[in-house]
C-alpha cells in the first residue's frame, strides 16, 4: 500500500473552472452523425429524426458545447449543401473520409440538435477548399437578424429567429498535409485573418477560434501557432489544440503517466500565446480551446479511414477500456488544473466514432470512457484549487516521473470536489485529503471507476466497466480512503 497525502488551501486558487471545457464534438464521419445521434429508420428516432436513446444518454454527459461539421470533413464541406428542403440537398462525394453525403443532416439539424440538449453551438468553417466569404455567409446564414439574403434564407427554411452560433472554428488542422486545401502557416494566416475579419462584421459578438498546430509531435508545433497568432493578433479568440494519444507498447505505466505530456502541450501553447499578446501588446491573450482530444490508436490509418465511398461506414469506431477510461479522466484533470488557461475542450469524439457510446442497430453501449467524463462533468462548477501531493511516485520511460496520484480538485462554496488517479496498478493507495484553512465536514457522494486494466463493456456485458458509489472514505476534517490500484475516484466532499 502507498500512502499519499494531498493538500489543498482554499486560497490557492488557478481560476474558475470553465464549464465550456466539458465539450463534445459531432462530424460527418463514419456513423457519428447517420447511425448516430440522426437515424429516422431507427425504432428510437423522434419527429426530427433524432435517436432518442443517444440523446438521453449524451444528457447524462452534461456537455456544454458540441463542435461540428468537422474535422478534416470540414474542409472539404459547403455549409449550403446542407440546407433547404432534403429532397433538393445534393448528395456528394466526401474526400475527407471517402465517403457518401447525402447532406440530410446540415446546419438546422445541428442547431435543433443542441437546443434539444442545451448545447452551446461551435461551427468549424471551410478554409480548406471554401472560401472567406463562404464563412461569411455562413455567420450571416446562422447569426444574422432577416432582412438580408442569408439571414431570410434561414428564416425560409423554418428558423426566423436567428440560431446565435457564439464559437466558430477558422478551418480544421490547417498544418496538416492530410488535410484539404493544406497551406504553409503564412498562407493560412491571411485566410483566417481574411475570414475572422469578415465573420465579425457580420456578428461582433462571435469569438473565433485559430487552428493552432495539429499535435505536439508536428514539425510545425508552436512555430505554426506564433506565426498564425501574430498574423491574427486580436482577431483570434482562442487557438486550438487537438491530442489523441493511447498505450501502442502496452505500458500502462507510461500510459498512465501521460499527464506530463499534456501538461506540457497545454503550457507550451500557453506560452506562446502570452509571448504573442506581450509582442502585440494585446490587451488579452488568446485562450486554449483543446477542440479535439480522446484515446485513439487502435483503429487507426486504413480500413478504418477509408469508407470507400459508402454512406455511413463503419469508421474508427474504437472500443475502449478501463486504462483508456482512466487516461480520459487524466486529460480532464490536467484541463482543470489548467483553468486559467483552458477555457473550452471538446472530447473527439460522442457517438461510434471514437465515442463513448456504440450503436448496433437499436442497440446503445455505454464505454468505459463515458463513466470517467460524467464523473467530472457532474462536478464541474467552481474554482479549481493547486494541490500539494506528498507521496511516492515512478519514472515512466516515456514521460518521466510522476506521483501515483494524478488528481484535480475544485472548490464550489461549501462544496469540494476531489478527483484521483491511482496509478499505481498493483498496489493500493491509502489517500489523505487535507485542505489547509477548512474542515471536510463529510461526503456529499462518491463515485469510482475500478475493473481490471483491459476490462471493457461490450453489447453482451455492457457493465463491466461503470461508476459504482465508493463508500471508502473516512472524514475527520481531513477525508481518508484506500483506493483500489489504477482506479478513478470522484467525490464531493461537504466543508464546514
Ligand atoms: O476526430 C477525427 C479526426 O482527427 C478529425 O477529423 C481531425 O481533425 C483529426 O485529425
Amino acid at each position: 500500500m502507498v500512502t499519499t497525502r494531498l493538500v489543498l488551501h482554499s486560497r490557492f486558487a488557478v481560476g474558475e473552472v470553465s464549464p465550456l471545457i466539458f465539450g463534445g464534438f459531432l462530424e460527418h464521419l463514419g456513423r457519428s452523425i447517420y447511425q448516430g445521434v440522426y437515424d429516422p429508420q431507427s425504432s428510437h428516432a423522434d419527429a426530427d429524426g433524432m435517436r432518442t436513446d443517444v440523446i438521453e444518454a449524451l444528457r447524462e454527459l452534461a456537455l456544454t458545447v458540441v463542435r461540428y461539421p468537422g474535422g478534416n470533413f470540414a474542409s472539404g464541406y459547403h455549409w449550403r449543401d446542407g440546407i433547404g428542403p432534403r429532397e433538393s440537398r445534393p448528395a456528394v462525394r466526401e474526400l475527407a473520409w471517402q465517403s457518401l453525403e447525402p447532406n440530410t443532416f446540415g446546419t438546422d439539424e445541428f442547431i435543433a440538435l443542441c437546443r434539444k440538449l442545451d448545447w452551446q453551438p461551435m461551427i468549424a468553417v471551410n478554409l480548406g477548399t471554401g472560401s472567406p466569404e463562404e464563412a461569411r455567409d455562413w455567420v450571416e446564414y446562422c447569426n444574422a437578424p432577416t432582412g438580408t439574403r442569408d439571414a431570410d434564407l434561414r428564416s425560409a427554411n423554418g428558423s426566423p429567429v436567428p440560431h446565435a452560433v457564439p464559437f466558430w472554428c477558422l478551418g480544421n488542422e490547417m498544418d496538416g498535409p492530410w488535410q484539404l486545401g493544406h497551406v504553409p502557416a503564412e498562407q493560412y494566416a491571411i485566410r483566417a485573418q481574411q475570414a475572422a475579419k469578415m465573420m465579425k462584421d457580420v456578428d461582433r459578438g462571435i469569438a473565433t477560434v485559430a487552428c493552432g498546430s495539429s499535435a505536439p509531435g508536428m514539425p510545425t508545433f508552436l512555430e505554426w501557432d506564433r506565426n498564425v497568432l501574430e498574423h491574427l493578433g486580436a482577431l483570434a479568440d482562442y487557438v486550438s489544440l487537438h491530442r489523441y494519444v493511447g498505450n501502442p507498447n502496452d505500458s500502462p505505466e507510461d500510459y498512465l503517466a501521460l499527464s506530463n505530456s499534456i501538461d506540457r502541450q497545454i503550457e507550451a501553447v500557453d506560452a506562446c500565446t502570452r509571448y504573442v499578446q506581450e509582442r502585440l501588446r494585446l490587451p488579452k491573450r488568446a485562450y486554449l480551446c483543446f477542440d479535439e482530444w480522446n484515446v485513439w490508436y487502435r483503429a487507426r490509418g486504413g480500413v478504418h479511414s477509408d469508407g470507400r465511398g459508402r454512406f455511413a461506414p463503419h469508421l474508427i469506431e474504437e472500443r475502449y477500456n478501463l486504462e483508456d477510461a482512466l487516461v480520459v479522466a487524466i486529460f480532464l484533470m490536467s484541463f482543470i488544473r489548467h483553468a486559467d488557461s483552458v477555457k473550452i475542450a471538446n472530447l473527439a469524439q460522442l457517438v461510434n466514432v471514437i465515442g463513448p457510446l456504440l450503436t448496433r442497430r437499436d442497440d446503445l453501449l455505454k464505454q468505459s470512457i463515458f463513466y470517467a467524463f460524467r464523473m467530472v462533468s457532474a462536478r464541474k462548477a467552481g474554482v479549481s484549487l493547486r494541490g500539494a501531493v506528498d507521496g511516492s511516485g515512478y519514472t515512466s520511460e516515456r514521460y518521466g516521473a510522476v506521483n501515483y496520484l494524478d488528481h484535480a480538485a475544485v472548490l464550489d462554496g461549501d462544496r469540494l470536489h476531489v478527483f484521483a488517479v491511482n496509478r499505481h496498478v498493483e498496489d493500493a493507495m491509502q489517500l489523505t485529503v487535507e485542505c489547509a484553512d477548512r474542515e471536510i465536514a463529510g461526503v456529499a457522494d462518491s463515485e469510482i471507476l475500478h475493473a481490471d486494466l483491459k476490462a471493457e463493456n461490450t453489447f453482451d456485458e455492457p457493465e463491466v466497466v461503470t461508476a459504482r458509489e465508493f463508500g471508502g472514505w473516512v472524514t475527520n476534517g481531513n477525508a481518508v480512503a484506500d483506493l483500489p490500484p489504477h482506479a478513478f475516484v470522484a467525490t464531493t466532499f461537504r466543508m464546514a
